[in-house]
């Protein structure tokens, strides 16, 4: 978020206004003195002379009066009618208007600065909330003309059973995917809405990822990885199945990634108060534009494995991690692997 500068009131135009004002006083001053004495030296009557140039004199201080007001009103005027205009284009939804910053004023200077900013924040938003809806309604685009089309397909009656089972098999994975997918985005909202875990408890984390790579055995089996473990015995006060879905999403991410043979290192251990998991694969890494932008959602670096997943595993987990007031790091090497390093707080709650 771009901090506002701070709109304070500093008196510079009322100073200038006051200064102009002495100048005109003192002017006049001086040459009503000097019109009378001019006249007095012309053997003009005292009266006549003093009556003479104080008229010419207020004459000339009405013009000059009325020429500096009418000018410094309309230069005060003109940038905020502009801002007026650019309110309204705001309202409009033109969030591509700019006002100009240089004025007389100090004050209408630092709220056109303010005002630009929130322009600029306000079309970060709309970008952001367009590209989501943009995304989504992509991501549920594809799956669902996949399913279309092998419905389709099926209803041939000349097809054989291996034809039909085989697109029976893909309306399925394409089923998985959207139901996956749909669960993905709820989750994801719902963290995003939420400021609190809920539900915490105290339990076994070296148990935990233990039960979750089991779950994930048949892939690493099928890729044939060497799983490294070195989780110590350590107990996490956290929500369960928040940090569960964590780690499913960063061994998932591990075995995804790696290449046949592979190894996956996975630890966690405690250590002056904190907790730190890491896990690692040897797999195909990241390049620095993959590693900066895979927190974000639906981001997908690795194109090859774009159907496997939407993007929002990385962004799932981030938000899951700073909820639990943790940290997460990922550090990686293009061709040589990947590491993700998640400290969480080691501190239980004192029995009652
Ligand atoms: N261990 C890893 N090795 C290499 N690249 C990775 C790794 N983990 C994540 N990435 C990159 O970051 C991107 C975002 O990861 P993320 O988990 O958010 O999405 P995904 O795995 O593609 O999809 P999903 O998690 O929804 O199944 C990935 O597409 C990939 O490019
Ligand atoms: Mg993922």
């Amino acid at each position: 978020m771009t901090k506002l500068p701070q709109i304070k009131a500093r008196p510079r135009a009322a100073q200038i206004f006051a200064v102009i004002i002495t100048g005109i006083i003192a002017v006049s001053t001086v040459l009503t003195f000097g019109v009378i004495f001019v006249m007095l030296r012309l053997k003009i009557p005292t009266i006549t002379a003093i009556v003479t140039s104080t008229t010419y004199m207020g004459i000339f201080t009405t013009i000059i009066g009325v020429g500096i007001s009418a000018y410094t009103s309309t230069k005060m005027l003109s940038p905020i009618l502009k801002i007026n205009d650019a309110a309204k284009k705001v309202a409009r939804g033109d969030f591509s208007v700019r006002l100009e910053e240089k004025s007389i004023a100090k004050e209408i200077e630092e709220l056109a600065t303010s005002f630009n900013i929130m322009v600029k924040e306000l079309a970060n938003t709309e970008t952001l909330r367009s590209d989501f809806v943009g995304n989504v309604s992509h991501e549920f685009k594809t799956p669902l003309s996949a399913i279309e089309g092998y419905a389709t397909l099926l209803q041939d009656e000349r097809l054989t059973k291996e034809e039909q089972a085989l697109y029976v098999s893909r309306i399925l994975e394409n089923t998985s995917r959207l139901s996956k997918l749909t669960h993905s985005i709820l989750s994801l909202s719902q963290l995003e809405n939420q400021e609190i875990v809920l539900q915490q408890e105290v339990y076994s984390l070296d148990e935990q990822i233990r039960r979750v790579l089991l779950g994930y055995e048949p892939l690493w089996e099928e890729k044939e990885l060497n799983i490294d473990l070195a989780l110590e015995s350590t107990q996490i006060y956290g929500s369960k199945s928040l940090l569960a879905q964590v780690w499913s999403n960063l061994i998932d991410n591990a075995i995804k990634f790696s290449r046949k043979g592979g190894t996956l290192f996975v630890s966690c251990w405690e250590f002056d108060g904190k907790i730190v998991v890491r896990v690692r694969d040897s797999g195909v890494g990241m390049s620095e534009e993959v590693r900066l932008h895979a927190f974000d959602k639906f981001y997908q670096g690795e194109r090859s494995h774009s159907g496997q997943g939407s993007g929002l595993g990385l962004a799932l987990v981030r938000r899951i991690i700073s909820l639990s007031g943790g940290t997460i790091e990922l550090q990686s090497k293009e061709g040589k692997g990947t590491e993700v390093i998640v400290t969480l707080k080691g501190d239980l709650p004192t029995p009652a």
